[in-house]
């Protein structure tokens, strides 16, 4: 594994906090710990690895040595927490532009899945999953955690959800490139959804998301099973779903698999 050029990628950043570990049990773990310590908005945690990465739903992350970008922001937004919905989907629209500009090779499609998974469209119009977002709340600060497989030649069979990376779909990033793009595309979300409010992010999202409108879907979560026609978010960011009795459902959380 080339070890990862922190510094050039500090230089682009001058008076950021970065931090950026060779192996962590999980980003999350330590940028968690920044933030009860006070740390700057924006301070980045970053690992060549992670033996204990976090998923959502209390699964795990596959975090395979240098081949993926595991990395968490601490953020400081001036937010309600009942927009903390949002602010998932604008983390999900920044890392979905991250991928664009910085991946070169073949033009690559890439979707949102609600309410946080960053799909590649591969074979014949399948879409497997390419990065995954999580936030938690650290207080009053947000922990927010993207991982991107980048360089990967396999997953795991047992992974819950088929993945894929930006190497396997025929695209080429470098980690450094993705994620200097990450933290400007992050940022620049973010200041969206502080100066333009929610609606500018989810009309984005419905924008960038094939799945989030008019798609028959199965959702599945710890109360429900639901089968039924998305039919796009309501103000604070959730998912609504009418079924076949024409019955609308706002679903909260949990997976959406298109049918
Ligand atoms: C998901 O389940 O889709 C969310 C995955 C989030 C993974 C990232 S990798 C960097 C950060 N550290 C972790 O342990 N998890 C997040």
């Amino acid at each position: 594994m080339t070890s990862f050029p922190i510094t050039q990628v500090c230089d682009r950043f001058p008076g950021r906090a970065i931090e950026w570990h060779s192996s962590l049990d999980s980003t999350m773990i330590r940028a968690a710990q920044l933030a009860r310590e006070g740390c700057a908005p924006g301070t980045v945690v970053g690992a060549d690895e992670q033996t204990a990465g976090i998923g959502r739903l209390g699964r795990t992350w596959h975090s395979e040595p240098g081949t993926g970008l595991y990395v968490s922001l601490v953020l400081r937004p001036n937010l309600a927490p009942d927009q903390l919905p949002i602010l998932m989907l604008a983390l999900a629209l920044g890392t979905r532009e991250a991928i664009l500009s910085a991946a070169a090779g073949p033009a690559i499609n890439v979707d949102l899945r609600w309410p946080n998974d960053v799909m590649l469209v591969v074979d014949h119009g399948t879409a497997r999953k390419c990065s995954g977002i999580l936030a938690q709340l650290e207080g009053t600060a947000v922990v927010a955690g993207i991982g991107i497989n980048v360089s990967q030649q396999s997953f795991p069979d047992q992974l819950e959800t088929p993945a894929t990376s930006l190497k396997l779909a025929g695209a080429f990033a470098t980690r450094e490139d993705l994620f200097c793009a990450l933290l400007q595309s992050v940022d620049r979300y973010t200041t969206m959804l502080a100066e333009h409010g929610p609606t500018a992010i989810l009309d984005r999202f419905l924008l960038h998301s094939s799945s989030a409108k008019g798609r028959r879907v199965r959702v599945h979560n710890a109360e429900q099973e639901l089968i039924g026609v998305t039919c796009g978010l309501n103000p604070s960011g959730f998912l609504i779903i009418r079924d076949d009795n024409g019955k609308e459902t706002t679903v909260l959380a949990g997976g959406v698999r298109p049918l």
